[in-house]
């Protein structure tokens, strides 16, 4: 059987449906609120305060497919399987259902209705720790089992898989290394606050006969073959994750609530499905590849290094097209660093293919042309993804042009370590074209001293950036969630002062500060931001309540809730007034807005410690004393007004 990405996406969302899931749309590839992650890498981060137990407002089984980007495997791009960019397939359940659903469902997703040989089907579980106090995850392996043998399947169980597989063995016990997921790896890792839990992995055996003897490539020849072995015989489609725990300073304590968090990747299902372990092979590649075939003149599969290539400037403009499609752009910070590194890699990799003129615009046209159906923001955006791709492509081609030049008046001798870094520093110059070219000139690289450079380079920008991130993960974020309310205070001063046109675009939130994008045509004059900001520093100042409740969509529209909570489906939804609660108009109200949370108890909370170098407020310190709020004088301010595009405006604001 072979099957679309849109085919296989739909019918997994259809499937969950059937399951009761609420299907949601995916949340942008730029998390909202999470100061800790500068992107969207799984289907779970959206989903991270459900888990640990807030209610989600359209219920307990929720389904979607959400797009993924993993910077860290930029480099690792190139093999069969690895892309930067993916789509991650996930159902979670939130206290609701647990293991037995959980493994049924996935044996009748993938064996009964995607057809996937069982034959070719593997799975793993984890082996149990003590002194986690985790136990070994006997129910899943034995529920395996039993579906290997409703179609007559003996599936052994091995307790010792890295010593190789033996006949007949289908299910494989491993430690926390391969069988345990968090965000941050294995519970070693964990910081306190963090949800994770033991998984159970499900694998895809490109090569069951060994025909294919993909395992005995030279690197491999000496280590047995298993399932999480990296010689491209078999492939990870998917993880059930068993969130259960929560790190403490003292270990793990068990969640509220049972969770199920299940992510697959969408590439590799298809993959699978169509019995071909070269993931750039599925049908999403089709129209792109045939874009660098025609402009390249060089047929994908007709060399390895052409391969490479390929697969590189693939993996990297689909990238960078979902990325700009959500709003980042290339630049030289933060998200926007990486789309530059995306584009500028993926012309690099043409180049080797013959690909001197600008195409990344070709290729993104393709990329949108294959997905438009399902992420119909790439259409809306696309003139603007064009213009940024094709600009960015201009810019880095003048880059290596003056590269090149500068290159040539080094090149009379051999190039010492410090030159070839300052090619890198100072003219953005590649290490590998300075190689390339070297090699054309036959003339050498130091490259061991260009390495300590670059070392000694990154050290000093390490210690630079530490402070940027101190914030960090569970138990630190209080400054977060007093932003997230200082957030909406701003929302509803801006509506005061300037309109009720005003409507939140974007909002962004770290330790330091607040973003927040609105809908306003001009410039806001200082009198303006002034009257804002005293707003603001008033319902401090009053302590008003914060309030959650659940209701109705349609209540909470009845009642005037503003926002941006866009629900097809659902019917429940959470909503934060700050003051008294009841329906808009109401004299004590000052705001009401959808939202997930989480906030502070009252707007009071906001006037304790705030940006300070010293900062040790908690939350739960209730600030009715009023000394403590004198002496820290804590001010909500607008630092930065500006234009975002147009009809849209940004404000950045801080507690200090
Ligand atoms: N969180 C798990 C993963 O990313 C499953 O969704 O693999």
């Amino acid at each position: 059987m072979s099957l679309t990405v849109n085919e296989i996406r739909s019918k997994f969302l259809n499937f969950m449906k059937e399951k009761g899931h609420v299907i949601v749309p995916s949340a942008s590839l730029v998390p909202e609120n999470d100061p800790t992650t500068l992107f969207t890498g799984s289907g779970m981060q959206p989903m991270l305060q459900y888990l640990l137990g807030q209610p989600h407002p359209l219920g307990t089984r929720i389904a979607d497919s959400q797009k993924s980007f993993r910077s860290k495997d930029i480099e690792e791009v190139g093999d069969n399987r690895h892309t930067t960019f993916f789509e991650m397939l996930g159902n979670w359940s939130f206290g609701d259902y647990f293991k037995e659903e959980q493994i049924t469902w996935m044996w009748e997703f993938l064996i009964d209705e995607l057809k996937l040989d069982p034959q070719h089907f593997y799975v793993s579980c984890f082996i149990g720790k003590e002194n986690l106090g985790v136990p070994r995850d006997t129910f899943s392996a034995e529920l395996w089992q039993k579906l290997f043998s409703s179609k007559g399947i003996v599936a052994k169980i091995s307790e010792n898989p890295e010593s190789g597989m033996n006949d007949g063995e289908k299910i494989f016990y491993f430690e926390e290394k391969k069988n345990w997921w968090s965000r941050s790896g294995v519970p070693a890792n964990m910081p306190a606050g963090e949800p994770g839990g033991p998984d159970s992995e499900m694998f895809y055996d490109f090569d069951p006969m060994m025909e294919k003897k993909m395992h005995s490539i030279s690197k491999y020849t000496n280590v047995p073959c298993h399932v999480n072995c990296d010689c491209g015989r078999f492939m990870e489609i998917g993880n059930n994750v068993f969130m259960q725990y929560k790190k403490t300073a003292n270990g793990f304590e068990e969640l509220p609530q049972m969770n199920v968090d299940f992510g697959g990747g969408v590439e590799r299902i298809a993959a699978a499905v169509n019995n071909d372990s070269d993931m750039f092979n599925i049908d999403v590649f089709d129209e792109p590849k045939k874009t660098i075939e025609r402009l390249s003149g060089k047929k994908y599969g007709e060399s390895e290094s052409v391969t490479y290539a390929y697969r590189v400037s693939l993996d990297h403009l689909r990238a960078a097209t979902f990325l700009i499609g959500d709003g980042v752009m290339p630049g030289n910070k933060d998200q926007m660093y990486f789309v530059r590194r995306l584009i500028r890699r993926a012309v690099r990799f043409a180049r080797n293919l013959g690909v001197k003129e600008n195409f990344t615009k070709e290729v993104a046209v393709s990329f949108i042309e294959t997905y438009r159906q399902e992420y119909n923001n790439l259409e809306e955006k696309k003139d603007n993804i064009l213009i940024e791709i094709d600009r960015e492509e201009s810019k880095f081609r003048k880059t290596l042009e003056n590269g090149i030049r500068q290159f040539e008046k080094l090149s009379h001798g051999n190039i010492s370590g410090i030159d070839a870094f300052d090619l890198l520093q100072s003219y953005g110059f590649p290490i590998e074209l300075t190689e390339e070219l070297a090699k054309e000139r036959n003339i050498e690289i130091d490259r061991s001293s260009f390495d300590e450079e670059k070392k000694k380079h990154s050290e000093e920008s390490r210690t630079a950036s530490a402070g940027k991130f101190k914030g960090g993960l569970g138990g630190d974020g209080e400054m977060e969630v007093k932003y997230h309310t200082a957030t909406h205070l701003l929302h509803e001063a801006l509506r005061q002062v300037l309109g009720d046109h005003v409507l939140q675009k974007g909002s962004n939130i770290t330790p330091e500060r607040l973003r927040f994008d609105f809908s306003h045509g001009e410039k806001m004059t200082d009198e303006q931001k002034a009257r804002v900001e005293k707003i603001v520093n008033d319902v401090i100042a009053q302590n008003l309540p914060v309030t959650r409740e659940e209701v109705s969509h349609a209540e909470a529209r009845a009642r005037g809730a503003i926002g941006v909570f866009d629900t097809k489906y659902g019917d429940t939804v959470s909503i934060y007034t700050v003051g008294e609660t009841g329906t808009r108009g109401k004299e004590k109200m000052f705001s009401m807005e959808f939202c997930g949370g989480p906030h502070v108890i009252s707007t009071g909370v906001l006037a304790v410690g705030g940006n300070h170098p010293d900062d040790s407020s908690q939350m739960d310190n209730h600030p009715d004393d009023n000394n403590q709020m004198d002496k820290r004088k804590v001010k909500f301010k607008i630092i930065k007004e500006e234009a975002v595009s147009a009809g849209v405006r940004r404000i950045k604001a801080v507690l200090e």
